[in-house]
């Protein structure tokens, strides 16, 4: 079993122009060739998708998508398929983004449908999870957690779950609000996932899955989370759109790779 790597992206959201994501997309570029111990990417807006595929080529930085249709084709105006995405180099989608459900409506069956047309198009995915600060406060972290993972994982084999899934713990409370959830809660609500994918995809795929956190991630918080035994890298929104801020992160969201839970 080999060491899961540590994976730091940065999710863009509806930001930055076409100026600023050459510029970004040029100093991404030296960032790698620094050889940062984390595996980076990138998830532009759709219409940047093909520049930073070009920009990046050749970097080994992940570059994919925020989102995508769970459709092949046909008449869907304004959306996008997995398929497109992988047609223009893209290698990753995001599924299950809390603004997608919340914003977009998304149910857990829309994530999951987004998600196997993600993997049928030969892409890998990030699925975000997280609870709300109403369910938090309810004491509800772990059964929301626990039924989102379910949804968008029962039922795959253990080489899709070992090899092509990525899990962004994302409590919704600390999504773009400077508010972070502390290492002890993350640490435990990733232990909970690892040990939930275990029973759904056994042991060795659960200790192969590469769970990020996400939340208000900055150059100050990021040490101390990536620290923790079940927290491999993050997923990056605001701080991901400067590149002094998301180096740093990338320097210090992992310490050295993590031993797959057999080797421990
Ligand atoms: P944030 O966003 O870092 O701006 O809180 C994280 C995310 O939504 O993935």
């Amino acid at each position: 079993m080999s060491a899961r790597t540590p994976f730091v992206a940065g999710n863009w959201k509806m930001n930055l122009d076409r100026g600023a994501v050459r510029s970004l997309c040029r100093h991404l570029a030296t960032l790698a060739r620094e050889k940062p111990p984390a595996r980076l990417g990138v998830f532009p807006p759709f219409v940047y998708l093909a520049d930073v595929v070009a920009e990046l080529s050749g970097s080994g930085i992940v570059v994919g998508a925020q989102t995508c249709h769970p459709g092949e084709s046909g008449a869907y105006t304004g959306e996008i398929s997995a398929r497109m995405i992988r047609d223009v180099g893209a290698s990753h989608v995001i599924v299950g983004h809390s603004e997608r459900r919340q914003l977009c409506g998304e149910s857990d069956a829309d994530v999951r449908a987004r998600l196997d047309a993600a993997l049928a198009a030969g892409l890998d995915v990030i699925l975000c999870l997280g609870e709300t600060l109403a369910q938090r406060e309810a004491h509800a972290t772990a059964s929301v957690v626990t039924a989102q993972l379910e949804a968008g994982v029962t039922g795959l084999s253990s080489d899709v779950v070992a090899r092509r899934l990525t899990i962004a713990y994302e409590p919704v409370w600390a999504i773009g609000t400077g508010l972070n959830a502390t290492p002890a809660q993350a640490q435990e609500v990733h232990a909970l996932l690892r040990a939930r994918l275990a029973a759904l995809a056994g042991d060795a795929a659960a200790a192969a899955v590469v769970v990020q956190y996400g939340g208000s991630v900055k150059p100050d918080n990021i040490a101390a989370l990536a620290a923790c035994p079940d927290v491999d890298g993050a997923l990056v929104g605001g701080a991901s759109l400067d590149i002094r801020s998301f180096a740093t992160i990338a320097r210090l969201g992992a310490s050295s790779p993590r031993p797959a839970r057999s080797d421990r």
